[in-house]
Parts: structure tokens; C-alpha cells; sequence
């Protein structure tokens, strides 16, 4: 599987760090929503859902996370522990995230609103998602 990693160029001088993210420029699609998600507890694995049509960029903005990628053929684990580094997740694509350090932030950029339609939550569904939308794509 191919992960896409995507780095963003801090602004940096003597005060620190800057990170200005633009839509259709840094991150290749509309910012249609930013939510992130922090405190979380020890031991905890959030996601386990795939989305139909949405589009996002994961940046761990602080402390450290994993992020486990599953195509429905392949199953990859990306380690994010860079602000200045986001992971392209594409849509019809498991993801579950683990392993947060007791700091980390993770903020994610999403190209549609919050819509629950879009969630395939359960991952015998996601793989016949995929199948059928393989034979789809097939018979073209
Ligand atoms: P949830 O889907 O469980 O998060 P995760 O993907 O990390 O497992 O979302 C937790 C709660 O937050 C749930 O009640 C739905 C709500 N929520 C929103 O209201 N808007 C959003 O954009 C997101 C991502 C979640």
C-alpha cells in the first residue's frame, strides 16, 4: 500500500515554529472541517470506521500517535510524532488510531462536514465496499 505522507514547511526563525496550512495548496483538497482529539486515555484505540467519500489529513500537532491504514488488502502502521507532517487518508479506507502518548493532539482536516452516512462502521461491510466498488471501477 502506498502511504502518503505529506510535509509541510514550518516558517521558522529565532521565536520558533509556524505552520500555515492552505486548502488545495498543502493539503489537496477543501477544509470543510478541523477537529482533534487529545486526552486520550492509555491504552485506548479510537476510529475502527472507513468513510464512503470523505477525505482527510491527520497531523499529530503534539506528542505522538500510530495510525493503523487498511486498504481491505493491505494493512500498513504509520507512526505520526511531527507537527510539521500529515498522512494523507484517502476515503474507503479503515483506519483505527493507537497508541497516543499521554500528550499527544491529534488534529485532523476532513473535506466534508460531519456526516454520518459517510461512515462505514462496521468491517464486514467496509470489505464488500471495496469489492463492489473494484467490480465497479472494473467494468468501465
Ligand atoms: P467518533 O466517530 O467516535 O470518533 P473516532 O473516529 O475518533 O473514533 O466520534 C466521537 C463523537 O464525536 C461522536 O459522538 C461523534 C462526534 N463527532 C462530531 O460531532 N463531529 C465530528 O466531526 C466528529 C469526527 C465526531
Amino acid at each position: 500500500m502506498q502511504v502518503k505522507k505529506v510535509y509541510f514547511q514550518p516558517h521558522g526563525d529565532e521565536r520558533g515554529q509556524l505552520i500555515a496550512l492552505e486548502e488545495y495548496k498543502d493539503i489537496p483538497f477543501q477544509i470543510r472541517r478541523v477537529y482533534y482529539i487529545y486526552d486520550t486515555a492509555e491504552g485506548v484505540t479510537r476510529g475502527y470506521h472507513a468513510h464512503k467519500s470523505l477525505q482527510q489529513i491527520l497531523i499529530c500537532i503534539h506528542g505522538s500517535c500510530k495510525i493503523r491504514l487498511d486498504n481491505g488488502k493491505e494493512k500498513e502502521i504509520v507512526l505520526l510524532d511531527k507537527p510539521n507532517e500529515g498522512l494523507y487518508v484517502s476515503n474507503a479506507m479503515w483506519r483505527e488510531m493507537f497508541d497516543f502518548s499521554p500528550d499527544a493532539v491529534l488534529m485532523v482536516l476532513a473535506s466534508e462536514l460531519y456526516d454520518e452516512s459517510d461512515y462505514i462502521r462496521n468491517y464486514n461491510d467496509f470489505l464488500e465496499y471495496v469489492r463492489n466498488c473494484e467490480e465497479t471501477t472494473d467494468g468501465e
